[in-house]
């Protein structure tokens, strides 16, 4: 598939046109950011690592029934995924309280929630990606009643295949950030909503069953260290990375070699 012109750079990601105005290819950077690009660096194969961790829980989910834009992993930085209308919301689920929500509503850190927590913020990056209510959504018609209903659907049905995924790799997910939009069904001749973006420990926060240390982006926002290492350690436990790999941090500008296990 050729690459065509950029259509968009985020600051994980890019996004080229192909030859099938349908058809998009997304590119994973290294670029790790934080505090709405506050805190900024490059963490060498992160990029890599999450194209190959977002295509597995993508390609799970898919087979549990969630329509996802992802349709195949080109090379090592990219995957061919269907052009959507991404709706402006990100969209989170907590199990236990951590992050915006221990400071927002003093919750104690580590709280187990009694169920599922939703909550919406409007992607505005120069707002800080504010909190919204379902009221915001419907005012400013950034989604319908019809919409919301059916992602609020799909979300915890994510959340719960994930849930199971990640404990039988002996791994908790504490809460992560989705993202949906609307593609065209060629066979339906409809729209229909669509899981886009990308699930991986950048958008998640997962904590090791018995230790709960941390294996995601949180080792970066929290200054942790050794943040490859812990993508790799989720990447190890899918059983998409051979044991022996080990990728190197903080070597910057260096090459390093990373060896996925063949299909
Ligand atoms: P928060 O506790 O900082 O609000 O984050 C909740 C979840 O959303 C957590 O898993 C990290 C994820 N997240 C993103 O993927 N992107 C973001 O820009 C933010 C703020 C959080
Ligand atoms: N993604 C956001 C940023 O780039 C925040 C975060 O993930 O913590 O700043």
């Amino acid at each position: 598939m050729n690459k065509g012109k950029k259509l968009y750079e985020g600051k994980a990601k890019i996004l080229y046109g192909t030859k099938d105005k349908d058809l998009i290819i997304q590119h994973f950077k290294d670029d790790a950011t934080a505090f709405n690009n506050l805190k900024k660096s490059s963490v060498e194969g992160k990029g890599v690592l999450n194209n190959r961790i977002s295509e597995h829980i993508l390609s799970n989910l898919s087979q549990c029934g969630i329509k996802t834009h992802f349709i195949k992993r080109l090379n090592m930085r990219e995957q061919l995924i269907k052009k959507a209308e991404i709706f402006p919301i990100e969209f989170i689920v907590r199990n236990i309280a951590t992050g915006s929500l221990t400071k927002r509503l003093g919750i104690p850190e580590g709280t187990v929630l009694n169920k599922p927590l939703l909550e919406y913020c409007f992607k505005k990056d120069d707002l800080n990606d504010p909190l919204i209510s379902k009221e915001h959504i419907f005012s400013f018609e950034w989604a319908t009643e019809e919409d919301i209903k059916e992602i609020d659907k799909m979300t915890l049905r994510i959340n719960d295949i994930l849930i199971g995924l990640f404990r039988g790799i002996g791994i908790k997910l504490v809460d992560f950030k989705i993202e949906y939009g609307k593609t065209w069904n060629k066979d339906t001749e409809k729209k229909e909503i669509v899981l886009a973006d990308e699930i991986s420990p950048d958008t998640c926060r997962l904590w090791d069953s018995k230790t709960e240390k941390k294996l995601d982006k949180d080792r970066f926002r929290k200054d942790l260290g050794n943040i490859i290492q812990g993508y790799q350690e989720v990447a190890r436990r899918l059983g998409i990375m051979p044991e022996e790999t080990n990728i190197s941090e903080v070597n910057f500008g260096k090459t390093i070699p990373i060896k996925f296990k063949k299909k």
